[in-house]
C-alpha cells in the first residue's frame, strides 16, 4: 500500500511518521507514561520501515528505524574532549560530607543550595547533539581521550536522535543497565554456556565496547543526563534549572533528585536513598551532592581532578564474610551445570543471604574456593548474591583444592566441557534434572502461563512417575493430584483446570515453551505468524525461517536441528494426541488478505468512544480482515469510525474528504461480512 505513494507523498509521510514515533518513544522512555499500545507503534514503525525500503534516499541517520545496528566495526576512534570529563571526590561518612560543607562555606561567601543526585553505577559518556541532530557519543575514557561509541548509543532507545528544538550542545550523563536486564542477560549467558558479567556495570560496559551494534540494540542500555554543557548559552543558572531544562528538550533525566538549602536536608535525603537503594531498578553506588547555583561553583572552583563544588556521598559496599559450608551443583535446562556456595548465614543489605553464586566452572577455579574458605560475599541491590572472593590469609593449612565432579549431580552421566565454554554440561538428553527443568519452562508465564504448577509440584509430578515430560502434564488425572504434598481438593482442580485451559493456547507459546534452543518468545511469536501450524513450520526450510525478519541464521538452523530430533517429534505427536492446538490464533494476516473483506489493505483510523467495542478488540478485528490501524489520520486513511465525542480526528478527516463511519455503519458492515463468509 504504503510503496504505491509517490516520492512527494512518502517524503511527507516519513517525516510524519518519524514526528510520531519520536514522539512515542519519548512517552515511553523519558515520561515513562506510553499513550498507545506497543503494537501500535510496532505498526507505525513498519509502515516507516516499508517507505524507506521503497525510496531508500529518504533513509536518514536520526531516523528510528536506525537504531537496530548496522555493520560490525574496526574499533573505536579515539575522541578528546573538548572540556575534560572530570571525575568526584568522596565522602564516605557524615562527618566527611559536614567537612566537605564547611569547605565550601570557607571558599564563598554567597548563600547556595545543593541538589541532590542518585549516583547511578553505570558508565559516563558524552553527547553532542547539532542542530537538535546526534551527531556523536563519547565514552569518558581518561577524562582527557574518551572512545567514539556513536553507533553502538544510536541503538540505546532512550536516547533521542532528534532533540524537540534543534539546539547544538553537548550534554553528559550516565549510561546503565538496568537490574533486570543485567539478570536476563546472564541468565541468559549462563545457559549458552558463556562467561558471565559480575555487576550491571561491566555489563554495560562490555556492551557499549561491543564492535557489532546489533549486540548493543538487544542489550537495553539506559541513561540519565545529569550535565548541560556550557549551560550560560541556554539562559540556566543552576544544576537544577539545567536538568529541568535538559528534560523539557526530550533528555532523560533522573526524576529522582531534590536541592536543599542546608546540609541537615542532604543527609536526611542521603538516608532515604540508602533505604530505597535496594527497590530501584537500577543498581546505585551513592549520592552525588552539588553546589546549585553555578555562579558559585565558578567561584569554588576546581582541582586538577575533581570540582571542589560536588562531592559523591558513597554506600558503604555491600559486602559480608562468611564460611563456605558446601558447594552445590544444578543442573539447567540445557544441561549446563552451576555452581552454588551453601554458607553459614550473613547479612547483606538487610537480608539473610546463605546462598551465593559460583556462576561457573571456569570462574569457581578462578577464584579457587574451597569447603571451609572464608569468602567475601556481595549483594548489591536485589541482585543475586556471589562470591567475590577468597580470604587467602584466612584459609587452613591443609585445604585442598575443590575437586569439580565428573559426572552429572541427578544422572550420574560423564560432565564435559566444551570448547569455548566456561560452564560444565551434563549431555544426557534423559537426565531427570534437565527434564524437570523443561517441564518448569514449559508451564512458565511467557510459555504455556500454567498458573499455580510451580517447581516444588514439579519436581514432586516428575518423582512419583506421573510426569517425565511436557505431554504428560496433560494425561494428569485428580486421583494423581491429590496425592501431592500440600495439594488438597480444591488445588489439584484449579492446578487441572488451568492445564486444561493451556491446551487453547495460540502456537507461539507453545514454540517457546519447547525450549528450541536461541528461540525466545519474541523469535516463537514470528515463526508462529508466519507459519501459523507446527506442521507448516516443521516443514519449511532454513531459508523459509531465515527469510523472516527479525530472525537470523543461528535461530533458522537450531529451528531446523530441533524438528530432526526424534524425541522431539514424539513429544509433539504426544501433545497434538493430547488435543494441545498447534496453529497461531493471533491476527492472521495472509489469510485475511484471501478474504474479500471490505477493511482488506485499507488504512483505518479508530477514534471517540464505541459501545459495543473496546479499542483493542476492534483493532484486532480489523488486522483480521487484512486492515491497518493507525493512529493519525491523514490523505492516506480510507476509513474514519467515530464514536461518541471523537474529537479533532473526525474534523480532520472531513476535511481530507476520507470517508467517516459511525458505530451503527460499522457494525451493519460486520455483519454483511459474517453472511459472506
Ligand atoms: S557529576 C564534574 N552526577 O560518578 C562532574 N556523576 O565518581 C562529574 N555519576 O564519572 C560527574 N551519577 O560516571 C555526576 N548524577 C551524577 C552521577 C555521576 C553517576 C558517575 C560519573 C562520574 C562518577 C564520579
Amino acid at each position: 500500500m504504503s510503496v504505491e505513494l509517490s516520492f512527494d507523498e512518502a517524503k511527507q509521510r516519513v517525516s510524519e511518521l518519524r514526528e510520531l514515533l519520536d514522539r512515542y518513544s519519548h512517552e515511553y522512555y523519558v515520561l515513562d507514561q506510553p499513550t498507545i499500545p506497543d503494537s501500535e507503534y510496532d505498526q507505525l514503525y513498519r509502515e516507516l520501515v516499508e517507505l524507506e525500503e521503497a525510496y531508500p534516499e529518504l533513509v536518514s541517520a536520526d531516523s528510528p528505524t536506525q537504531r537496530v545496528g548496522g555493520t560490525i566495526l574496526e574499533g573505536f576512534e579515539k575522541v578528546t574532549h573538548e572540556t575534560p570529563m572530570l571525575s568526584l571526590d568522596n565522602a564516605f561518612n557524615q562527618e566527611e560530607l559536614y567537612a566537605f560543607d564547611q569547605r565550601i562555606k570557607r571558599l564563598t561567601d554567597a548563600p547556595f543550595r545543593y541538589t541532590c543526585e542518585l549516583k547511578i553505577d553505570g558508565l559516563a559518556m558524552s553527547l553532542r547533539y547539532e542542530d537538535g541532530r546526534l551527531v556523536q557519543a563519547a565514552t569518558r575514557g581518561d577524562g582527557q581521550t574518551g572512545e567514539n561509541v556513536t553507533n553502538n548509543v544510536r541503538t540505546i532507545k532512550p536516547i533521542p536522535l532528534r532533540l524537540k528544538e534543534p539546539l547544538t550542545v553537548e550534554v553528559r550523563g550516565e549510561v546503565y543497565m538496568p537490574k533486570e536486564s543485567f539478570l536476563a542477560l546472564n541468565a541468559e549467558r549462563e545457559e549458552e554456556g558463556l562467561a558471565v558479567f559480575a555487576n550491571p556495570r561491566n555489563a554495560a560496559a562490555g556492551t557499549l565496547r561491543n564492535l557489532d551494534p546489533a549486540v548493543t540494540a538487544k542489550r537495553n542500555l539506559n541513561f540519565y543526563l545529569y550535565t548541560l554543557m556550557q549551560a550560560g548559552n541556554y539562559g540556566v543558572s543552576s544544576q537544577s534549572e539545567a536538568l529541568e531544562t535538559m528534560n523539557e528538550w526530550g533528555l532523560r533525566v533522573n526524576p529522582d533528585r531534590r536541592t536543599f538549602d542546608n546540609i541537615e536536608d542532604v543527609w536526611a535525603f542521603i538516608e532515604e536513598y540508602q533505604e530505597k537503594r535496594d527497590s530501584l531498578p537500577y543498581e546505585i553506588d551513592g549520592i552525588v551532592i552539588k553546589v546549585d547555583e553555578f555562579a558559585v561553583q565558578e567561584e569554588v572552583g576546581y582541582t586538577v581532578r575533581a570540582p571542589r563544588w560536588a562531592i559523591a556521598y558513597k554506600f558503604p559496599a555491600e559486602e559480608g564474610r562468611t564460611i563456605v559450608r558446601d558447594i552445590e551443583w544444578s543442573v539447567g535446562r540445557t544441561g549446563v551445570v552451576t555452581p552454588t556456595a551453601i554458607m553459614d548465614p550473613v547479612q547483606l543489605a538487610g537480608t539473610t543471604v546463605q546462598r551465593a553464586t559460583l556462576h561457573n566452572e571456569d570462574l569457581l577455579r578462578q577464584k579457587d574456593v574451597r569447603l571451609l574458605d572464608t569468602v567475601i560475599v556481595r549483594k548489591a541491590g536485589d541482585i543475586i548474591p556471589e562470591v567475590v572472593r577468597v580470604d587467602f590469609d584466612a584459609r587452613s593449612e591443609d585445604s585442598e583444592p575443590y575437586p569439580i565432579p565428573e559426572n552429572c549431580p541427578a544422572c550420574g552421566s560423564e560432565l564435559v566441557h566444551l570448547e569455548e565454554e566456561v560452564a560444565l554440561r551434563c549431555m544426557n538428553p534423559q537426565c531427570p534434572a534437565q527434564a524437570v527443568e523443561r517441564v518448569i519452562h514449559f508451564v512458565s508465564r511467557n510459555a504455556m502461563n500454567i498458573d499455580g504448577l510451580g517447581e516444588k509440584i514439579i519436581q514432586q509430578l516428575y518423582e512419583k512417575g506421573f510426569v517425565s515430560n511436557a505431554a504428560d502434564l496433560y494425561a494428569l488425572t485428580y486421583d494423581q493430584m491429590i496425592q501431592l504434598d500440600k495439594i488438597a481438593d480444591k488445588s489439584a482442580r484449579n492446578l487441572l483446570g488451568a492445564i486444561d485451559a493451556s491446551r487453547t493456547n495460540s502456537l507461539e507459546r507453545l514454540l517457546f515453551g519447547l525450549g528450541i534452543r536461541h528461540v525466545g518468545a519474541k523469535a516463537a511469536r514470528l515463526l508462529a505468524e508466519r507459519f501459523e501450524t507446527m506442521d507448516q513450520l516443521k516443514a519449511a526450510t532454513q531459508e523459509e525461517i531465515q527469510s523472516i525478519e527479525g530472525i537470523g541464521e543461528i535461530i533458522a538452523e537450531s529451528v531446523i536441528a530441533f524438528f530432526d530430533l526424534p524425541e522431539a517429534q514424539e513429544l509433539i505427536d504426544r501433545l497434538a494426541s493430547q488435543g494441545v492446538n498447534m496453529s497461531y490464533t493471533g491476527p492472521k494476516r495472509s489469510q485475511a488478505e484471501q478474504m474479500d473483506s471490505i477493511f482488506n489493505g485499507k488504512t483505518v483510523v479508530l477514534t471517540g468512544k464505541l459501545e459495543s467495542f473496546t479499542r483493542p478488540a476492534l483493532k484486532e478485528l480489523i488486522e483480521q480482515r487484512g486492515g491497518k490501524v493507525t493512529g493519525s489520520v491523514s490523505k492516506k486513511t480510507d476509513l474514519v469510525i467515530a464514536g461518541e465525542e471523537a474529537g479533532s480526528k473526525l474534523t480532520k478527516a472531513q476535511e481530507l474528504n476520507v470517508t467517516v463511519w459511525n458505530e451503527d455503519e460499522l457494525t451493519n458492515s460486520l455483519n454483511r461480512e459474517e453472511t459472506i463468509e
